[in-house]
């Protein structure tokens, strides 16, 4: 098994995590102090959203150097030594790769836009106007609006598929992927760990650009459906590892929005392009109906267990990264629970499904907290470029100001993007100075500091979890059996090795249950009630039986 297989990964949101330097966002300095922190979680590994130099449109997914670090983070010297104290410590860093799209303050990009004769001029994607001066197609940037920006000094329009100031990369043009290869290498030659490789679905665009039919009032269709995963793309990705981690140690986990569970084995394993590939069929599960504006529990539990089902299925072969949280998702407790759910058996049982199932789990900042969503009282207090497009949508499709609000606080991303509570000092330990987006209104009860002096705390739980992915092989090379596959609430599997057989049961719903499973031979290691009965859970109850062999 490689290492990365065999740890957890922990997704780190810089500009949110800790702030040493008294200027309201956090650092990479800030990183390098936690490290003890995140061992304490079973951390191998550490995902860094990024901090190259950027304009900050999009938090840093708006690069404008991909081999040098924002003065915002610090500087390369702090790179350097986070790299280095962390693999002291057995932690490898992850850096976000971004290769769809630049920023448009991004050098290529300043010389593409110049005119149709220079060098750069086909790096990005290129049209002119329709007859009548409008767009080349009517289709609508993931964070709203036209995907085509007019450039009045080219004299044609660009195309991006996120906000306009992240134009999209022409990977039809060969030096263009060498060019993104080399920013690639220059990462492996620091001795990092892996890459996530940032909204990888959108790289091969269709040979031609044709009207789709509009999906909302604003005649537009969204560019997710005319351009993602389209045929052709693994080409790219083959190549792509070919010239870059290929005979490396380094993992590679795709983030890949419109690949579905079905295709995950021609992405990964051996004949694959990436090690791992993040699909969001069991985080997305409200949006097949198309329901984001009316109720979030627009999904059943059997249908969450299909998700990831479907997932372990078509991953035996290869491996899946698990996870329910990310700097984009709501936040897990709030997603998969209803208002009235107890948070911390919330935490807690997704916990134990995030650190046993068959994979590596990808743990987001904060979740170990159990953080659930803020609530703000307007527009203006979200920083969420996606939040504010979706909310001026809305209003479009005729919604109320407090219909869009209320969206926008289910979905917002700032949601997973407040300052990390760690104690009950001034803006819970973050920062000094004011921070960038406020802090969690829990954040007394929720910080670090609190929940490290009580064992039944969430954060106890991911301690005692990580303790025992340590201790018990089964969790890490065990092979993966469905059990009460039928059972409509609860998600039971069977983790074996030679060792021992391991039993997880976790009680997605906020009832109590009885299950039928003979339970003989095996001993309880961990249950986030202080006692268990056999044959019955509580709400929300995670238990987990070992059986030596
Ligand atoms: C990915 C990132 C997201 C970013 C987008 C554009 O989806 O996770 O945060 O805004 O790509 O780069």
């Amino acid at each position: 098994m490689y290492w990365w297989q065999k740890t957890v990964v922990y997704e780190c949101y810089p500009k949110s995590f800790l702030d040493t330097r008294g200027q309201g966002t956090g650092t990479i300095e800030g990183i390098r102090q936690k490290l003890d922190y995140l061992s304490s979680l079973g951390t191998g590994a550490i995902w860094i959203t990024p901090v190259y130099v950027s304009p900050m449109v999009d938090n840093g997914y708006d690069i404008a150097d991909y081999c040098a670090i924002d003065p915002l983070f610090g500087t390369m010297e702090d790179m350097d030594r986070l790299i280095s104290d962390a693999r002291d410590r057995g932690i490898r860093i992850v850096m976000d790769l971004v290769f769809n799209h630049t920023s448009d303050q991004h050098p290529w990009f300043l010389e593409s836009r110049k005119n149709k004769e220079n060098p750069r001029s086909n790096w990005y994607i290129w049209r002119d106007a329709k007859e009548d001066g409008s767009a080349p197609a009517n289709w609508r940037g993931i964070f709203g609006g036209s995907a085509w920006t007019w450039c009045e000094e080219r004299g044609q329009y660009y195309l991006h598929t996120f906000a306009k100031e992240q134009p999209d990369l022409n990977w039809e043009e060969p030096e263009v992927r060498q060019a993104l290869y080399q920013c690639a290498k220059f990462w492996i030659d620091k001795g990092i760990g892996g890459f996530r490789i940032d909204a990888i679905t959108y790289i091969k665009k269709p040979a031609v650009f044709l009207d789709g039919l509009p999906d909302a009032e604003d005649g537009l269709v969204s560019i997710h459906n005319m351009t993602a995963n389209t045929p052709g793309i693994l080409d790219f990705l083959h190549e792509f590892r070919d010239h870059t981690v290929k005979g490396t140690d380094l993992f590679t986990v795709g983030e890949a929005n419109g690949v579905s569970a079905e295709e995950l084995p021609e992405w990964v394993g051996e004949n694959g392009v990436f090690d791992m590939l993040f699909e969001f069929s069991h985080v997305n599960l409200e949006f097949k109906k198309n329901e984001i504006w009316t109720r979030p529990d627009s999904w059943t539990i059997s249908e969450l267990k299909e998700a990831l089902r479907n997932s372990q299925e078509n991953t035996r072969d290869a491996w899946y990264p698990i996870f329910f949280e990310n700097h984009d998702k709501p936040r897990c407790v709030d997603h998969f629970f209803s208002e009235k759910a107890d948070r911390t058996a919330a935490a807690k049982v997704i916990g134990m499904i995030l650190y046993t199932m068959r994979g590596t789990p990808f743990l987001y900042q904060g979740q170990e907290l159990g953080l659930n969503r803020v609530c703000w009282d307007n527009i203006e207090m979200y920083n969420d470029i996606s939040s504010i497009g979706q909310y001026d949508l809305a209003l479009k499709e005729g919604k109320s100001q407090a219909e869009a609000l209320a969206a926008v606080r289910k979905f917002s991303r700032d949601n997973a993007r407040v300052p990390m509570p760690w104690n009950r000092e001034k803006n819970a330990g973050f920062t000094s100075s004011v921070p960038w987006l406020n802090v969690h209104e829990n954040a007394e009860y929720l910080c670090a500091e609190q929940q490290q002096a009580n064992p039944d705390s969430v954060l106890s739980w991911y301690r005692s979890l990580a303790e025992l992915r340590r201790s018990h092989s089964a969790l890490i090379d065990g092979s993966y059996e469905e059990a009460l596959a039928e059972d409509e609430d609860i998600l039971g599997y069977l983790r074996e090795n030679e060792e021992e057989r391991i039993l997880v049961l976790a009680n997605l719903s906020e009832k109590e249950k009885i299950y039928e499973f003979d339970e003989k031979g095996y001993m309880i290691l961990l249950g986030s009630y202080r006692e268990h009965t056999s044959g019955k859970l509580h709400p929300l109850e995670a238990i987990l039986l070992c059986h030596k062999k």
